[in-house]
């Protein structure tokens, strides 16, 4: 229940958000609070914001009260793979581990998706888990996705998707699990779709572990950029809870920037390549051998020992059925000149009023709903106010894309190369467009310029602005079909 608010104003709906929803709002994110629950205002029917903010002061809020006001304050950015490493590491150690152990017994594998929003990461679990088990049917497979806000359950349940939502993931993944209906949006096959069940949650509620939400003894918990929103207080209480929902030897994954060896500490943190997982352990993991930490996040505290997979081969085989690549999308490489660019970027920084990692959550926000002429209204602002971000570049490149504007979208990118002329994702995207438009050799030149930049980088090396992807990851994907389409 919540308690009442001993501050009055915005300081008093915070606290009555975080007492709802465990969602924590410091004062430099006030501007976009305001914004958020003046749009929530309208909804609850309420033509001032600040009889709206008496009202929340003044109410205990019903559970479907809060779900609407959630479905204003929560950010619901998400794709599909994303953070490939951790999923690497899930089909290359942590399933075949699985289902070693579990082959002889009850064959059953149950996964949740805490804070799924729209549903790509729970969809995303049951293609890993498709591609990592041979004889699929003859297992009992529970993926849950829950989340608090009812609109994004009702995309997650649709199934249907836009090009947005596979930005930075593998090609075969849309080629192999989805189907095109045309208008760019894709639909989740229904192999992959009948693994997955939705419901709604909200974290704060205290119902987990629990028989009757069928939410215990889960063999993986993912709760990804979920509670690096909430606060200290209700980390702590709900990865508590998290951890009683876990099996014994259970794993608990949360993105790699809220990884944090206190908040966590009743988990072991287990390093994989490129990424850390917690797992709920007092043993070692049979098939992992101890070593020095490596690789990703050489400042992050891991306790107790830090494990490793056997970097020769799993102990269980893993089966991969044949991926259908799609064709390369890579385009030619053209070396950014100052000509090319149509609008040269300034080498001044002008103030910024907040910092570009809250702008570009409201952008990716704002495209994750479809709103991208707003979402490119704000990038553009943006990048008037920090001439050097070349995450925005990035960013605006990809949803001029999406709004069908190819050449705004390849002079964006040529603004970020103009800035830092190694900027590997650049030139991927360029190679991309290029062979999107046929432009086989220019397509070489920029797909060439990737793997000379990636033979300076060390396998591991997560690439700027690419989500989490390796640069071997990477070669990986251009390798193959560049020798498909003959361009090497
Ligand atoms: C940024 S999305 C993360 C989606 C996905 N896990 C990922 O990493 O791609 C965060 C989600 O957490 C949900 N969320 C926030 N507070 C919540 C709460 N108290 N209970 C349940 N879900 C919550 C939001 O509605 C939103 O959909």
């Amino acid at each position: 229940m919540n308690q009442k608010p001993k501050e009055t104003g915005l300081a008093g709906v915070c606290e009555v958000i975080t007492a709802s929803m465990g969602l924590h709002f410091p004062v430099d994110r006030w501007n976009m609070l305001t914004r958020n629950l003046t749009m929530a205002a309208a909804e609850f029917g309420f033509q001032h914001f600040d009889e709206f903010t008496h009202w929340l002061l003044s109410s205990d809020l019903e559970k479907e009260q809060i779900k609407i006001l959630a479905s204003y304050l929560t950010i619901s950015e998400t794709y599909f793979w994303r953070e490939e490493p951790v999923f690497s590491a899930l089909t290359n150690y942590i399933l075949p581990e699985l289902i070693a152990l579990k082959k002889n017994g009850e064959k059953s594998i149950r996964i949740w998706s805490a804070g799924c929003s729209t549903g790509e990461e729970a969809y995303s679990l049951a293609i890993a888990l498709h591609r990592t088990i041979p004889d699929i049917k003859d297992w009992q497979i529970m993926i849950l996705g829950t989340d608090m806000n009812p609109k994004a359950l009702i995309k997650a349940e649709s199934g249907i998707y836009s090009r947005w939502s596979f930005r930075n993931c593998p090609v075969w993944l849309k080629a192999n699990y989805f189907h095109h209906l045309g208008n760019g949006n894709y639909e989740v096959l229904p192999k992959i779709k009948n693994m997955v069940t939705f419901s709604n949650l909200n974290l704060t509620d205290n119902s987990f572990p629990s028989l009757t939400n069928n939410i215990y003894a889960m063999d993986i918990i993912f709760c990804r950029n979920v509670l690096m929103y909430f606060t200290d207080e209700w980390i702590s209480k709900i990865s508590q809870n998290l951890f009683h929902s876990l099996n014994p030897d259970g794993w608990f994954v949360v993105s790699s920037c809220e990884l944090n060896s206190q908040r966590f500490s009743q988990f072991r943190a287990v390093n994989f390549p490129g990424a850390v997982l917690y797992q709920k352990s007092d043993k070692k993991f049979k098939s992992f051998k101890v070593v020095p930490a490596f690789g990703y996040n050489h400042d992050l505290p891991l306790p107790g020992p830090v494990v490793r997979p056997e970097t020769s081969e799993t102990k269980y085989p893993v089966f991969i059925p044949e991926i259908l690549p799609e064709p390369v999308q890579v385009s030619s490489i053209l070396w950014a000149t100052e000509n090319d660019l149509t609008v040269k970027p300034e080498p001044e920084v002008v103030s910024v009023t907040e910092p570009i990692e809250a702008i570009s959550l409201k952008i990716r926000f704002l495209a994750n709903k479809g709103d991208l002429s707003e979402a490119l209204l704000l990038c553009n602002e943006g990048i008037e106010s920090d001439k050097l971000a070349i995450g925005l570049y990035f960013l605006r490149s990809s949803i001029l894309q999406e709004l069908g504007q190819t050449s705004e979208a390849v002079a964006s990118v040529k603004q970020a190369i103009y800035l830092d002329p190694d900027f590997i994702m650049g030139h991927f995207v360029l190679g991309n467009i290029s062979l999107q438009e046929g432009k086989l050799r220019q397509a070489k030149k920029y797909l060439t310029n990737v793997l000379d930049l990636l033979s300076s980088c060390a396998d591991d090396e997560i690439l700027p602005e690419s989500e989490g992807l390796s640069a071997k990851y990477m070669l990986e994907i251009i390798l193959p079909n560049m020798q498909k389409l003959t361009l090497l």
